[in-house]
């Protein structure tokens, strides 16, 4: 490796772990919990939400601090150019693209979309499911599937699993919070079997992290295919609140009459972030980096502790706390590290967001111990 690009690395690497434990805010729950204890946020570690230990780029920082002074102005411009900017990004133009203050926002106008005639959802169980209860709520009843055996979306039942009634498909791939996924070869051949009668609402929150497979080039050919990514992961910009929905043209421009402005989701403060961020390719080279040594670590630490665990391509992983002595999320939270929590009812299996390197170091010790 060349000195500049080491010097570089380390210099990325060194600023990053040095922001990222005031990075984080903390829940009012967490909040009540580290009050109570007395614990300081800096000795807390937070492990729940597949936050990045690293981020925001140092790129995203100098953009968002630069642009702050610009916050008086809508930002409808701003939409405009990072909307061209992630369809050129993508093989796609600024009509495929719609922005939200994160992707749950627009998981929630695809909802809307697909409520517009009353029926449901088909998706996996457990899957990520922030976005139901509100679905529900405006006449989308969920109906579940359960993963199969090694904790994959089971897409040969998810597809029996729609009826006459079925306006909508949800799958995450990688699945959140199991961290598998199907093959290329596999979803493309999901996306056909549903997507062309169907909204199919894909969720590719975590492809970055190990390039996993993808199906946005399918847009093209079926009108009811979305596909939803965010800024909240690999750029490590959750608090920033930007996502987006690639989808047909047509597409973009129903969704987007069913949102009060369109104009009114990520500031421009965060889309001045995100563009940045979509630039700093050596930063995003680190975290991948970074995430794959510390899940490598924690990984062979459950091993030696003789914890199943699902190989995940993700920012966390999902283990079975069944063989093992002690119920971890109360061991992992009395040396103050939280985010270990179940998915399932009535399941022993937990997630675990990977931090970074020495905090997962410090779960391993915590676990052998
Ligand atoms: C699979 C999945 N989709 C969407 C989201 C929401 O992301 P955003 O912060 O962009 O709303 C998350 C957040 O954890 C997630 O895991």
């Amino acid at each position: 490796m060349q000195r500049r690009q080491l010097l570089r690395q380390t210099a990325l690497a060194v600023s990053a772990f040095s922001f990222s434990r005031e990075l984080f805010a903390l829940t009012p729950a967490q909040r009540q919990w580290v009050e109570a204890k007395g614990i300081p946020p800096a000795g807390l570690i937070k492990l729940s939400s597949n936050e990045n230990p690293h981020g925001p780029s140092p790129l995203a920082r100098k953009a968002m601090t630069d642009f702050v002074n610009q916050s008086n102005r809508y930002q409808w411009d701003m939409n405009g150019v990072m909307r061209e900017r992630i369809g050129a990004l993508t093989g796609h133009t600024k009509e495929h693209v719609i922005l939200g203050a994160g992707s749950s926002e627009l998981l929630g106008l695809a909802c809307a979309w697909a409520a517009l005639r009353k029926g449901n959802v088909v998706a996996s169980e457990p899957t990520f499911k922030l976005w139901m209860t509100a679905s529900r709520k405006i006449g989308l009843q969920t109906k579940l599937v359960p993963l199969t055996y090694s904790k994959h979306n089971d897409l040969q039942q998810l597809a029996d699993a729609m009826d006459a009634d079925t306006r909508m498909v949800y799958l995450c791939n990688p699945n959140n919070p199991t961290g598998t996924t199907a093959t290329q070869t596999e979803l493309e051949a999901f996306v056909r079997k549903v997507a062309k009668d169907r909204i199919l609402l894909m969720d590719e929150a975590y492809t970055e992290y190990y390039d996993s497979p993808s199906v946005a080039h399918l847009i093209n050919e079926f009108p009811n295919l979305l596909i939803a990514k965010t800024f909240s992961k690999v750029f490590g910009m959750a608090g920033a609140r930007v996502g987006y929905i690639l989808a047909q043209p047509d597409t973009v421009k129903k969704l987007a009459e069913l949102s009060a402005w369109p104009n009114a989701g990520p500031s421009a403060v965060s889309m001045a972030g995100a563009m940045a961020a979509l630039t700093d390719t050596d930063f995003v080279q680190l975290v991948k980096r970074e995430n794959h040594r510390a899940k490598e670590l924690f990984c062979q630490g459950l091993q030696k502790a003789g914890i199943p665990y699902i190989p995940s391509v993700t920012s966390f992983v999902y283990f079975d706390n069944q063989p093992y002595a002690r119920k971890i999320p109360e061991l992992l939270t009395s040396a103050n590290i939280i985010g270990a929590r179940t998915f399932e009812e009535k399941s022993s299996w937990l997630r675990l967001s990977v931090g970074t390197v020495p905090e997962m170091q410090k779960v391993v010790s915590i676990l052998q111990a």
